[in-house]
């Protein structure tokens, strides 16, 4: 195959990490199945408006009934890892006290069934899909969830902890904490800049209580988290502009960067917060700031700030994603190159990369997203340019393996590397996926060779 955009030539550690990744409510399906209880995602599905396209989770790519399927599939990309969920209400359904046998033997068999063919499992524990019994007692806004997710951790570390590669507590908690509850555009649809900051605060305090707790109980896993960052740009050169743009770095970097890694929330952001500032007790920064094992970093794009907040992607010039996001791969080596600078960090996973797009042309049987084996191999790119900087980067990892439900705009917006078809369930690999494996297949050539 000559292949369409060109194989990214920089080395790369042969014991790096390359994968595919998923998130349990985008691609499970199985709603209701074998006693999984509902999650905060189902509940936010039935409320009028919510999503773009008024569709729910309830089939998704029906993965839980497809997985051994699923599994050849991404053995066949030529990765030797795989990044996915669990959902909290499948092994769990009141997100405390009983345990659903149905559910964790699903979560056996994926492990078992991804280590048989060679791949690595990386498990994510909350990929937002908090049990909905959970939210009716306030959710992450109290804090009683904290112990509540503790205690989750422990439970899938004691039943599947021996054979994963790596472990994450949580995945993008500003989203969490922001869209779900500040600007409600995400479940549970709450919109209050007070529960925001609180739900930030537990979500790390359970990351740092979870991290003592497994390796208090003989963690083998790696342990890590998972955050979205972006470098945060000012849109004009004026001093409005950039105070705008540090404050926004504030609150999507530095509020998660600072307490995990040096132990403080940021003061700029407190400030801001003023009397909405989280509801910290003594000894919870000390408990947030647990040793990372690895760190991952999910990364997009970059953000564009205005102090009058009228600025739109379309003015930057750049190309644009479905989602109307810029496409500019080398904000993920300023991003890399800006935290190894600011902070003492762990290891580096980009454990999600990928594009929206229209996905419109076949060819020869093929779907031909020209644009997305684009958009990797710039971005592969730029990760091998931090690397030869000196960051420690230890994998990447694509958004996503398949086309999957895209939270508030339903299934219009394609990531897959394999397309998805929402009628009969069909996976077919795009171009994207043969490029991958061809980069994949170049990658084992030259660890071979030393
Ligand atoms: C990230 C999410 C992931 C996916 C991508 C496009 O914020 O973690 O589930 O939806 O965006």
């Amino acid at each position: 195959m000559s292949p369409i955009a060109p194989l990214p030539t920089q080395a790369f550690p042969a014991d790096f990490i390359w994968g595919v990744a998923t998130a349990a409510f985008q691609i499970e399906g199985a709603a209701t199945a074998d006693g999984k209880g509902p999650s905060v995602w189902d509940s936010f599905c039935r409320q009028p408006g919510a999503i773009a396209d008024a569709s729910n989770g309830d089939v998704a790519c029906d993965h839980y009934h497809r997985l051994e399927a699923d599994l050849d599939l991404i053995a066949s990309l030529g990765v030797n890892s795989y990044r996915f969920s669990v959902s909290w209400p499948r092994v769990q359904p009141l997100g405390q006290g009983a345990w659903n046998p149905a559910g964790l033997d699903f979560y056996e068999r994926l492990v078992d069934g991804l280590l048989a063919r060679g791949l690595q499992a990386h498990l994510t524990l909350n990929h937002w899909d908090l049990p909905q019994a959970l939210q009716q007692q306030g959710g992450w806004m109290h804090r009683d969830t904290v112990q509540h997710f503790v205690d989750y951790a422990r439970g899938i570390q004691a039943r599947l902890g021996d054979r994963l590669s790596t472990l994450a507590t949580h995945n993008e908690p500003w989203v969490m904490a922001t869209l779900g509850h500040e600007t409600g555009i995400f479940a549970p649809g709450v919109k209050s800049r007070r529960s925001a900051s609180a739900v930030a605060h537990h979500l790390l305090l359970s990351h740092g209580l979870s991290l003592q707790a497994l390796r208090a109980d003989g963690a083998r896993a790696r342990l890590g988290i998972v955050l979205n960052q972006s470098p945060v740009q000012p849109a004009t050169p004026s001093a409005e502009d950039a105070a705008a743009a540090r404050l926004e770095d504030g609150k999507l970097v530095r509020w998660y960067m600072d307490p995990l890694l040096k132990g403080a929330y940021p003061e700029d952001v407190l400030a801001w917060l003023g009397d909405d500032g989280p509801p910290v007790q003594a000894g919870d920064l000390a408990a947030i700031a647990q040793p990372l094992d690895w760190l991952g970093l999910n990364y997009y794009s970059r953000a564009v700030v205005s102090a009058s907040g009228a600025w739109d992607a379309r003015q930057g010039g750049l190309p644009l994603t479905e989602m109307g996001w810029e496409i500019y791969p080398q904000g993920l080596t300023e991003l890399l190159l800006r935290l190894k600078r600011d902070y003492a960090v762990p290891p580096l996973v980009i454990t999600e990369n990928g594009g929206a797009f229209p996905d419109a042309t076949w060819h020869d049987g093929e779907l031909a997203d020209d644009d997305r084996c684009a958009y990797l191999a710039s971005h592969i790119g730029a990760v091998g340019d931090a690397l030869a900087a000196g960051v420690p980067m230890a994998g990447y990892i694509v958004w996503s393996l398949m086309d999957n439900f895209e939270w508030a705009s339903g299934y219009a917006k394609r990531f897959g590397i394999v397309h998805v078809d929402y009628q009969s369930l069909a996976r077919t690999p795009k171009r994207s996926a043969r490029w991958l494996s061809a980069f994949m297949a170049r990658q084992r050539l030259l660890a071979a060779r030393g």
